[in-house]
């Protein structure tokens, strides 16, 4: 099962999915945990200049195609072998990030990166994608503090200080694919504390699996 998170900056994905994974842990599972950009060896070189904010000039389509590299070297090295060989996988960020960042966001053309996304991944798309949603004010907010508590403000920052109407349109974009693709796609809102918005993803996946006709227990 291919579960990925999604979500504007500061919505709170890292801790869902570690609260997800300490779940499923504790109930014998064995989940890999990963991450875009940066789950694979590649990714990780890619990550700073995607991320940093000091990184100059990078242009709207090379930064585009260095997500999708980071993307097909993340599923070709980490995620279809673990697939494969039946475990779980949680995943923050994934396609969906692509199209509402750099689709939505930046206006590169939604359906043409479906198609191109859709090579580097060799077409693999999640089976649930957990959408945290907060409004952009509240989750600028967060990512804030926590920046300026890691001391990562220009490590990896670059998106987090793009504009308010910036991120407004990725918020939308992720609600118009939420809407698009509802029996993929929950939307959990993540003003709540951490442990309701736990019990809203298990129940999305619970959801799920009971269409599969499996179980978590
Ligand atoms: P992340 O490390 O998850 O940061 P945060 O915790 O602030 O959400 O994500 C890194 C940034 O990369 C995030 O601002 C979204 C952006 N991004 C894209 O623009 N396109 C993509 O395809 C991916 C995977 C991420």
């Amino acid at each position: 099962m291919f579960v990925t998170f999604e979500g504007i900056e500061g919505s709170g994905k890292s801790t869902a999915l570690r609260l997800l994974a300490a779940y499923l842990q504790e109930r014998g599972h064995d989940p890999v945990l990963t991450r875009e950009p940066g789950g694979s060896t590649l990714g990780r070189s890619l990550r700073p200049i995607l991320l940093d904010a000091r990184t100059r000039g990078l242009s709207s389509r090379a930064e585009l195609h260095l997500f999708l590299a980071d993307r097909a070297q993340h599923v070709a090295e980490i995620i279809r072998p673990a697939l494969e060989a039946g475990q779980t996988v949680l995943c923050d960020r994934f396609s969906d990030s692509t199209l509402a960042y750099q689709g939505y966001g930046r206006g590169h053309d939604v359906e043409r990166l479906r198609r191109i996304n859709a090579q580097a991944t060799g077409g693999l798309a999640p089976d649930l994608t957990l959408l945290l949603d907060l409004s952009v004010a509240e989750g600028l907010e967060r990512a804030g503090e926590r920046n300026r508590a890691e001391g990562t403000v220009l490590s990896e920052g670059r998106f987090d200080s793009e504009s308010l109407d910036f991120h407004e349109r990725v918020r939308a974009g992720y609600l118009a694919l939420a809407a698009s693709e509802p029996e993929r796609i929950a939307v959990i809102d993540a003003t709540q504390a951490p442990e309701d918005v736990l019990l809203q993803c298990l129940s999305a996946l619970e959801e799920r699996l009971h269409h599969r006709g499996t179980g978590i227990a």
